[in-house]
């Protein structure tokens, strides 16, 4: 039986978000995990094309109506690739999903899943679908789900690079420092809603417009010289700009007392930097370790100080096949 296998990663915003948000740079790099996995089989031919979410078990075939909201995404995702001028074939396939990334907490889990879907299939069929498409496709399918969101995570999922990005534009491609990086990742357990905190901050800024543009701007400030670190391997002081990046994002308003508790927790246990990572309010952090040894530290502070999910990571160092 034909089947094709994709797998597409987890994203970490390093520096920079909500600032994005009013045009200020924001890195984000592409992690080794956790990560999605969509794997396309060959069905009876006359058989409508079907969705399986593994981890909700969860199916929904071609023709019925989508009632889970989880389904929506690959219903959209399935149905542009066989109508409107769409190359594939309404019958005789199936699309499995999974994913070890937790939804809501700021690490892509929405275009990850998206990324791993349409490489699958795109690979079923022998398509071939270079970055930049496959990132836009992903796109349009988040902005169907999320109203507007900048892009920085299709962009990163799809390319699989770590990027500087700028809203509105392309973003410019970073190399990774050729030295292992080691962030440990703590997630809070409590799902956010990214459209709700930047929607507050909208507020908050309108009612202060001085203060609220200054932090963006210290940001930006702190993001552009945290991309010159990540680029020499400079890993002391790209903490210490997280570090400061942090601060900035709690006077914004959108960290919680989860996070407070693990950033501090893994600033005492001897992170290099520390710093929750995406929208806040609940979702995930990010600490930096030296090495090895004191990221399993670090695991174990996180731990201690309520993450629910803990993990070691590093970036996704892209294979060649994905270069374009
Ligand atoms: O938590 P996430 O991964 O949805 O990240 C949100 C990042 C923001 O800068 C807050 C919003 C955005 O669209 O860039």
């Amino acid at each position: 039986m034909k089947t094709a296998t994709e797998k597409a990663p987890s994203k970490l915003i390093l520096l920079g978000e909500h600032a994005v948000v009013y045009g200020q740079p924001a890195i984000a790099v592409p992690l080794r995990e956790p990560s999605a996995e969509a794997v396309v089989t060959e069905t009876s031919e006359s058989e409508p094309v079907a969705v399986e979410l593994k981890d909700f078990g969860l199916r929904w075939t071609r023709g019925e109506k989508a009632e889970a909201e989880e389904i929506l995404p690959f219903a959209h995702i399935v149905r542009s690739c066989i109508e409107d001028g769409g190359r594939m074939p309404g019958r005789g396939w199936k699309l499995s999903i999974r994913s070890d990334i937790p939804i809501g907490c700021g690490l892509g889990s929405g275009a990850a899943v998206s990324t791993a879907a349409l490489r699958a299939i795109h690979r079923f069929f022998g398509f071939a679908i270079a970055p930049r498409e496959l990132s836009a496709l992903v796109y349009e399918t988040e902005r169907m789900l999320h109203g507007t969101p900048s892009g920085i995570d299709n962009t990163v999922i799809a390319t699989e690079r770590p990027v500087l990005f700028r809203k509105g534009e392309d973003g410019e491609f970073i190399e990774p420092p050729a030295a292992p990086i080691f962030f440990v990742i703590g997630y809070t357990g409590k799902r956010h809603k990214t459209f709700a905190v930047v929607t507050e901050v909208a507020e908050a800024r309108a009612a202060d417009p001085e203060t609220y543009d200054g932090i963006f701007a210290d940001i930006g400030e702190i993001t552009r010289k945290g991309a010159a670190a990540f680029r020499a391997g400079a890993f002391a002081e790209l903490g210490r700009l997280m570090d400061e990046n942090h601060r900035l994002l709690e006077r914004l308003g959108v960290s919680s007392p989860e996070l407070e508790r693990m950033v501090q927790a893994a600033q005492a246990a001897g992170a290099l930097g520390a710093k929750l990572s995406g929208a806040g309010r609940g979702g995930c952090m990010v600490a930096l370790a030296p090495d090895a040894v004191v990221a399993g530290k670090l695991e174990e502070a996180l731990r201690r100080a309520g993450s629910v999910m803990t993990v070691t990571t590093g970036i996704l160092r892209r294979k060649a096949a994905a270069c374009g």
